[in-house]
C-alpha cells in the first residue's frame, strides 16, 4: 500500500502507465464504470477548492465508487483542535482511500504516516500538488505527443505555487527539458526546487523577470496566480499582484504551437480574451485532471492490500524547522526530522522540505 505525497512517489514508468490508463478511460468509460464498486473515497479539504475536490469526487463516482466528504476545516473536528494524525486514523476506519488538502506544508505526509489507507496529497500549503501535475502531464502529452525535449516557461508565483514545484519535479525527469523561470525577484523558485531538482538533473534553465522576452522561445507557458493567501505581508501581495498579465496582444509574441497552461483558478493573469485562442489549454487541463485521478485511484486501490510502503523519514536531530508554514508548527508532538540532500549537502525538513542553514 502506498500514498502519493509528491509526484516523485511515482516512477517515470508509472507516469506513462497512468497516462495510458487515462486515455483508455476516456475512450472506453463504460468499461470502468464498476471498477471501484463498493469502495469509498474520503475527501478532506481544509483549504478552498473547486476543481480538485470535484474532480476527485467525479472520478470516484465514474468508477462506480462512493464519496465521503468533509467540505472544510471549519466543519470538521480540526476546528476543535484535532490533529492531522488523529483525523487520518479516523478516516482509515471509514474509507478505502483519502484525498487531503491542508494549508500546512507536510500535512499530507503526516496523514499518510498515521493512516492505514492510501492518502493522496491534494495540495499541502505552498509545497506540492502531485495530482495537478498528473493533469498537466496528460495535457502536455495530448498537445505535444511527447513529454521530452520541451522548453517550458513557468510564470508568476514560483515561490508559493505548489503546482509549479510539482510539475518541475516531474518535467526534470524527461531528457531535453529546458526550464525558463519567469518571476519577480521576490517570487523566485525556492532553492530546494532550483538546486535540489533542476540543477541536480543537469537540465538547462534560466531565470528572468520578463515574460515578453521569454515568450517567443517557449513550447509551453505555465501561467500561475499570485498566491495571496500565502503572503506574510498583505502589502507585498498588493505590490506584486499584477506582475504578469497575458493578453491577446502578448500572445502575438508566442509561437504558433505554444500551449498555454494554468492550473486555475485564474484571477487576472490571463485575459479572458485569450480563452478562444487555440493555444489556450487550461480548460482541457480540468478534464484531464479527472481522468488522471481516476487512473491514480485505480492504481492505489489495486495496491492497497500489499504492506504499507516505508519512507525515508530522516533523523530527529533536536533542531526546529524554521518554516512558519510547516506542519511541525501546529501538529502536537510531531518529531522534528531532517534528511541531508546528497546533492546540495543541505539539511531539509522531512515534512515540508524547507532547508535549514547550509552544512558546508
Ligand atoms: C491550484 C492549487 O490549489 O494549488 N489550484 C488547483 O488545484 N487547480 C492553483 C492555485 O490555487 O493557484
Amino acid at each position: 500500500m502506498r500514498s502519493i505525497i509528491d509526484v516523485l512517489d511515482l516512477s517515470t514508468g508509472e507516469l506513462d502507465d497512468l497516462i495510458r490508463q487515462a486515455v483508455d478511460i476516456s475512450e472506453r468509460p463504460r468499461d470502468f464504470a464498476d471498477a471501484a464498486r463498493g469502495k469509498k473515497l474520503a475527501t478532506l479539504f481544509f483549504e478552498p477548492s473547486t476543481r480538485t475536490r470535484l474532480s476527485f469526487e467525479a472520478a470516484m463516482y465514474e468508477l462506480g465508487g462512493n464519496v465521503l466528504s468533509v467540505p472544510g476545516a471549519a466543519l470538521s473536528s480540526a476546528a476543535k483542535g484535532e490533529s492531522v494524525s488523529d483525523t487520518a486514523k479516523v478516516l482509515s476506519c471509514y474509507a478505502d482511500i483519502a484525498a487531503i488538502r491542508h494549508p500546512r506544508e507536510g500535512a499530507a505526509l503526516v496523514a499518510s504516516e498515521a493512516a492505514s489507507i492510501p492518502v493522496i496529497n491534494a495540495g499541502d500549503g505552498g509545497h506540492c500538488h502531485p495530482t495537478q501535475t498528473l493533469a498537466d502531464l496528460l495535457t502536455v502529452h495530448r498537445e505535444k505527443g511527447r513529454l521530452d525535449s520541451l522548453t517550458v516557461g513557468f510564470c508568476g508565483d514560483l515561490k508559493y505555487g505548489r503546482t509549479v514545484h510539482s510539475l518541475i519535479n516531474a518535467m526534470a525527469r524527461y531528457p531535453g527539458t529546458k526550464f525558463v523561470l519567469i518571476s519577480p525577484e521576490e517570487l523566485k523558485l525556492p532553492a530546494y526546487v532550483r538546486e535540489g531538482t533542476i540543477r541536480k538533473s543537469g537540465l538547462a534553465f534560466c531565470e528572468t523577470a520578463s515574460l515578453e522576452e521569454a515568450l517567443p522561445g517557449l513550447d509551453i507557458l505555465y501561467m500561475t496566480r499570485i498566491q495571496r493567501e500565502r503572503f506574510e505581508e498583505a502589502e507585498d501581495y498588493e505590490r506584486l499582484k499584477n506582475s504578469y498579465i497575458l493578453t491577446a496582444e502578448k500572445m502575438k509574441l508566442a509561437g504558433e504551437n505554444c500551449s498555454i497552461l494554468h492550473p486555475l483558478p485564474r484571477v487576472n493573469e490571463i485575459s479572458v480574451k485569450v480563452d478562444d485562442d487555440p493555444r489556450a489549454c487550461y480548460f482541457k487541463q480540468v478534464k484531464n485532471g479527472k481522468l488522471m485521478r481516476m487512473a491514480l485511484i485505480l492504481m492505489l486501490l489495486r495496491e492497497a492490500k500489499s504492506p504499507k510502503e516505508k519512507r525515508e523519514m530522516g533523523e530527529d536531530t533536536g533542531e526546529v524547522c524554521q518554516n512558519l508554514r510547516c506542519i511541525t508548527t501546529t501538529e502536537q508532538e510531531l518529531p522534528q526530522r531532517f534528511t541531508i540532500d546528497p546533492f546540495t549537502h543541505r539539511k531539509k525538513c522531512v515534512w515540508c522540505e524547507a532547508e535549514t542553514k547550509p552544512l558546508f
